[in-house]
């Protein structure tokens, strides 16, 4: 049964404010890796020490929030049509790769853990661009599914768009880069 009440705007727009959202995330992303990078390039070992300990503590408050809310709010729904039910279980491999790639940077220092970084980074690149591409797209062409009312009051989907007006206090995914 078709749902004719579904506001297609609306979903448009959050789709929009997601995809805004991982675009500010992996530009954090590519910052810290590239800091971590960098501070190893210039053998300046506590650099990289901080570097990677910043590195590590962002994906924990911020990538990490943002994966277990979207296997809740939107994989969920998604993985229940059969068109989607396969693409839903590789991005879940994806999410459980990406915490165990966290997990092995965590105990390394100096190149291994630059390298594993920049992994890290073209892993969770790849996996915006199948949400962006795919997944999103999918929930939004459903006329009986609604991207809005699964995102809506959730800042570890949308980030900052969500908070225009409302004056909450800022994450550190919203912090400007410098
Ligand atoms: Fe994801
Ligand atoms: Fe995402």
């Amino acid at each position: 049964m078709v749902n004719e009440g579904k506001d297609a705007a609306s979903d448009r727009h959050a789709l929009a404010a997601v995809e805004h959202h991982h675009a500010q995330m992996l530009q954090r992303m590519q910052h810290l890796t590239a800091l971590l990078a960098e501070a190893v390039q210039e053998r300046d070992a506590s650099a990289a020490h901080d570097a990677k300990d910043t590195l590590v503590e962002w994906c924990e408050n911020e990538l990490l929030p943002h994966a277990l809310a979207e296997e809740k709010f939107l994989y969920e729904m998604a993985r229940e049509r059969p068109e989607a039910s396969m693409l839903v279980t590789g991005m879940l491999v994806e999410h459980r790769t990406i915490v165990n790639t966290l997990e092995e940077l965590r105990g390394l220092s100096d190149v291994r853990a630059a390298a594993v970084a920049t992994a890290l980074e073209r892993l969770f690149a790849l996996h915006l661009e199948k949400e962006n591409r795919l997944l999103l797209p999918f929930i939004v062409e459903q006329p009986d599914l609604s991207l809005v009312a699964a995102v809506q009051g959730l800042h570890e989907l949308t980030g900052e768009l969500q908070a225009e007006g409302s004056g909450h206090a800022h994450t550190t995914t919203e912090t400007s880069l410098d």
